[in-house]
């Protein structure tokens, strides 16, 4: 594994980013930037062994700053909504930015996405590190924070969130890549075939906000216990559906610890995607809200172009007490990991 750094480019506001090539020994790659550390291209072998770009992206600091999507950013301070942005903890009421219709999402206004990271570089992984400070975006206390990322000669791309705070918080970290087995721009990512190892999800509400009801996957369009494509069922008459537009759910994902929790795969491209992570849950989202626009290259994206796998805690955990809490008490050490491995089928 090599790594090399060139600059991107610079924010509105003058901070330069940079751009990281982490190259395996087989010669495929993943470019990502210390803004937001964001997973900006992921280039894997397809069935051919010709190098395909399955994350999309801009080729812009401008274009990540202008753009809603959240496009292959690291989220925190909690992914996804907290219900009407306030929650309570050891009796404080907190009140944190509401950026959604009436709700808080991924981390707020300014939320760790738009954060330039501190970045160093080691042999065999890049880490990014950023402290959090008491009160941003209304959260309580100075948490710090590191992320680490690593590409492997097997393909695999490795995602180590660490975490620590001066007082109890809650927290929530995911990645939002955007997917497109066949090609980042290359249109639909709804004949992609999805498994998800989950026999339950999280019911939202018409503003994607869990209404607290873990419903079974079982007779729903939520069944992706074996294989089908994304689209087969997204356009069933199913008020869940509606309410995201498509997919927009938190999966109750079997087990814990680190083990396969989802398999996508191209039969175009032949490239197959497995995720393994020790989160409790993953938001299938179908990019149902990635409204046309240009991205890298000159393509442009349109809606349900791509798949985000994010793995999680569930949504508004904090409102929830049968959900795994998202609290984390002061100093307690946060550990999360998620792995994307990326084989070819014949
Ligand atoms: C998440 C949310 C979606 C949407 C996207 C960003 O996946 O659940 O509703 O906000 O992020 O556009």
């Amino acid at each position: 594994m090599s790594i090399r750094v060139k600059e991107f480019g610079k924010t509105a506001d003058g901070r330069t980013v940079s751009i990281y090539r982490i190259t395996n020994a087989n010669g495929a790659y993943v470019d990502v930037l210390d803004y937001g550390c964001t997973l900006h291209s992921i280039c894997v072998p397809d069935k051919d062994g010709n190098l395909v770009d399955v994350c999309l992206g801009y080729d812009t600091v401008a274009e990540y700053e202008a753009n809603d999507g959240y496009l292959g950013a690291f989220i925190g301070r909690h992914a996804n909504r907290i219900g009407k942005g306030k929650f309570t903890l050891n009796g404080i009421e907190y009140t944190l930015a509401v950026n959604n219709g009436p709700n808080h999402l991924h981390g707020g206004k300014k939320g760790y996405d738009s954060v330039v990271w501190a970045t160093s570089v080691a042999s065999d992984r890049l880490l990014f590190s950023y402290t959090s400070p008491d009160g941003e975006e209304g959260y309580p206390g100075n948490l710090s924070l590191s992320v680490i990322y690593s590409f492997d000669d097997d393909n695999a791309l490795t995602l180590c969130y660490d975490a620590i705070c001066d007082s109890d918080t809650v927290v929530n970290f995911t990645n939002h890549c955007y997917f497109n087995l066949n090609g980042a721009g290359s249109g639909t990512a709804t004949d992609l075939l999805l498994q998800v190892h989950a026999d339950a999800f999280t019911e939202n509400d018409a503003d994607c906000l869990p209404t607290g009801n873990i419903i079974p996957v079982e007779g729903t369009p939520f069944d992706f216990r074996t294989p089908k494509t994304i689209g087969r069922d997204i356009e069933a008459d199913d008020q869940n559906l509606k309410n995201g537009s498509g997919y927009d759910h938190n999966f109750v994902l079997r087990g814990e610890g680190m083990r396969d929790v989802c398999v996508l795969s191209s039969e175009k491209t032949g490239i197959v995607c497995t995720t393994a992570t020790t989160q409790p849950g993953i938001q299938i989202y179908t990019a149902n809200f990635l409204t046309e626009r240009k991205g890298k290259g000159g393509a442009t994206y349109h809606s349900r172009d791509a798949i985000c796998l994010e793995t999680q805690h569930f949504p508004d955990a904090v409102h929830h007490d049968n959900f795994p809490s998202a609290i984390l008490k002061k100093d307690e050490e946060y550990h999360q990991e998620t792995r994307y491995t990326f084989t070819v089928t014949k």
